[in-house]
């Protein structure tokens, strides 16, 4: 059923791992170890999501950080930095390319077909990250050009975040059957069949069409986040970051709200979660993280350096006209809120509750 809803994707193989995205893409690295005995390296072009990042260091591999580079507003692969790489490293000794369609904006989805090229010009396995990419026709044909020009060997999705049922499982997908159903054997033992039972529900109910349907919904959302984003941007002299290349993230500068107080800027990410805007999230510059022993700077902005403070907003799918009312809505009250507190306040820090940290989740 699920290649039927992916059926203008020629040739694919796939199968439903009752485990999430993360731990999915540590099965597809353990599988790569037996063909690549000498691996030890997996290149990764910078993500700041902590679990593809741990799917790694689980799988006992060495990540390489390949910072992106700025384009106007968006963060993209930086090419010649992982072809330095790789060279520098020697192909043999790289268990993987390890990379990314959907992801937060202002990041936009890895060049693929470059990768790709260049995983097949060295003879090195190629492993997509397409964690919430099947709501996204972009994301799916970018994996499917990919595949033709070069080198895919799989790619992940969650269930969760493409067909809308509880988080747990993932579908493990390829061009090449064995290879696919090596990952598959690779799983030690019985497996839940709850994951599976919830999607064929699911796509039982939706039907073809249905689904498809919420995928059309989804665009359209998209277009009228962006719309009015832009507008409530423009109302408090912020602008719409222009990330194209995005098909489902958005991002709003917080460029004057930093100026009036950096701290304002973590005080809206912690009022937007107090007022349940899950939807939102908010990145100050300058954060510093240790994952799993490798520090990132600038973490959850996907650079070292991004030159301005900035709030996210996702149209995913399921997503409707008035959840994007209202988001909007609860922002702009934020917004004002903030503005007024700062022009009434005589120099003392502002309260702040504990943000919490909920990077892709
Ligand atoms: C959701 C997500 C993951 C995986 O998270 P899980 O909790 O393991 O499903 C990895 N990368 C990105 C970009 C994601 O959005
Ligand atoms: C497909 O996968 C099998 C098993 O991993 C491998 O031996 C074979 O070379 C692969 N075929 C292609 C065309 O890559």
């Amino acid at each position: 059923y699920i290649l039927n809803i992916l059926s203008h994707y020629h040739l694919i193989v796939c199968f439903v791992v009752p485990m999430a995205t993360g731990m999915s893409l540590t099965l597809c690295f353990l599988t790569l170890r037996h063909k690549r005995p000498k691996g030890r390296y997996i290149i990764w072009p910078r993500i700041d999501q902590k679990s593809c990042f741990k799917a790694m260091i689980t799988a006992g591999f060495e990540p390489v950080v390949v910072e992106n580079i700025l384009e106007g507003d968006e963060l993209r692969t930086d090419m010649e930095a992982v072809e330095r790489k790789v060279q520098e490293l020697g192909a043999e000794n790289i268990l993987c390319v390890h990379s990314t369609t959907s992801c937060f904006a202002p990041r936009v989805p890895d060049r693929l077909e470059e990768l790709a090229t260049m995983s097949a010009k060295y003879d090195i396995p190629h492993v997509v990250n397409n964690a919430y990419g099947v709501q996204s026709s972009k994301c799916m044909h970018l994996i499917q050009q990919g595949a033709r020009v070069g080198r895919i060997d799989a790619f992940v999705q969650s269930l969760d975040k493409n067909f809308m049922v509880p988080v747990g499982g993932a579908i493990i997908a390829g061009f090449n059957e064995s290879f696919i159903q090596e990952i598959s054997r690779m799983y030690p033992g019985r497996a839940s069949a709850s994951p599976s039972l919830d999607v064929l529900i699911t796509l039982l109910t939706l039907g073809a069409s249905g689904y498809r349907k919420l995928l059309a919904e989804q665009k359209e959302m998209y277009t009228y986040l962006a719309q009015e984003l832009k507008r409530l941007a423009a109302a408090h002299g912020e602008r719409l970051l222009h990330t194209p290349h995005n098909p489902i993230s958005l991002a709003m500068s917080l460029d004057g709200l930093q100026t009036q107080s950096s701290k304002s800027v973590t005080q809206l990410g912690s009022m937007l979660f107090t007022r349940q805007v899950s939807g939102a999230r908010v990145v100050a510059l300058g954060n510093k993280q240790m994952v799993s022993g490798h520090m990132f700077c600038g973490f959850m902005s996907h650079s070292e350096a991004y030159p301005h403070p900035y709030l996210n907003a996702a149209s995913a799918v399921g997503i409707t006209r008035d959840d994007v009312t209202l988001c909007i809505k609860r922002l702009d009250k934020c917004l004002k809120s903030l503005r007024k507190e700062s022009s009434t306040r005589s120099g003392s820090p502002l309260p702040l509750t504990g943000q919490e940290d909920h990077a892709g989740e």
